[in-house]
């Protein structure tokens, strides 16, 4: 299949490569490969097997209009069980084709999702190294009561190789250590929701925030490294590649996020978002 762009849907700033489409059309088209994959991908939490939580969710109207309680109910997000599978499965396919032998791959998730990303990845064959959990401290409480308040994401750590024969990942031991008080690095990181400030060019919701791609990108990548994300929202990973010296390739299918994304890496720049991590990277 052949894809041709136009100048509306490519956006290219410092060695970050924005597209504009459906990843399932545009990942069979590209013909380089990756050192990494970094991604975070539609989780659905929106899902029709959710359908009742958000039914109870619209009928209290305290918390929707009183206090702008938002839950994620967005149509890129809602797929049956089954086709959720099929979906994770296929993008899961074109990625280990396009990731070199060896390369990392690493996906976010909640619990609605984490476990079939897990399970399809050993279908794969591919080593998964680590998990991380994500602690958001200041996650919103549980309006519901029945439960647990959610206060975590997941994220999957794997190698483009087999169980048996990965080897040679990359991963910057000394960075993460030297960051986290010269001991080494848990997969428990304690970081806050996306600030405000990081939402200056728009709203996502599910944005993540910079200082989370930032030990992805910087511990799990080297300088030069040329990443892909298949999902890119609002556009944080080609922000911290770009803010880091790393290449991306990003595709987009919702042209208000692919936006955002396009204002974002304009109005950004080493001098205006330096960091704490900006000095020690390697
Ligand atoms: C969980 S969000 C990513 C958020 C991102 N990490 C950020 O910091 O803003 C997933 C994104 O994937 C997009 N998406 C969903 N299906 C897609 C597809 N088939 N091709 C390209 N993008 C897709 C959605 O529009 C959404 O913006």
């Amino acid at each position: 299949m052949t894809l041709r762009l136009s100048s509306n849907n490519k956006f290219t700033i410092n060695n970050q490569t924005l597209l504009l489409g459906d990843s399932l059309n545009i990942l069979p088209t590209l013909k380089k490969q990756f050192d990494a994959c970094i991604t975070d991908p539609p989780y659905n939490i929106s899902g029709y097997d959710h359908k009742k939580e958000i039914g109870w969710l619209k009928s209290n109207k305290f918390w929707t209009e009183q206090k702008k309680f938002y839950k994620i109910d967005e149509s890129w997000d809602k797929f049956s069980n089954g086709d959720y599978e099929r979906f994770t499965e296929e993008w899961l396919k074109m990625v280990c084709c396009l990731v070199k032998k060896n390369g990392n791959i690493i996906i976010f998730g909640t619990y609605h999702n984490i476990y079939k990303i897990g399970y399809l990845l050993e279908k794969l064959d591919k080593k998964i190294i680590n998990s991380i959990v994500w602690y958001k401290r200041n996650a919103f409480p549980n309006i519901t009561q029945r439960m647990l308040c959610e206060s975590t994401e997941h994220i999957i750590w794997a190698v483009n190789n087999s169980q048996k024969n990965a080897s040679n990942w990359i991963f910057n031991y000394n960075f993460l250590k030297s960051i986290n008080h010269g001991k080494q690095m848990r997969n428990v990181w304690d970081i806050p929701s996306t600030p405000q400030n990081e939402k200056e060019f728009g709203k996502h919701p599910s944005q993540k925030p910079v200082k989370v791609i930032e030990k992805l990108i910087i511990g799990f990548t080297n300088k030069g490294d040329n990443i892909l994300d298949p999902f890119m929202g609002s556009g944080t990973i080609p922000l911290v590649c770009m803010l880091h010296d790393r290449e991306s390739l990003c595709i987009e299918n919702n042209e208000d996020y692919y936006n955002l994304a396009v204002k974002r890496l304009k109005g950004s720049n080493k001098n205006k978002n330096v960091d704490a991590f900006e000095l020690l990277s390697c």
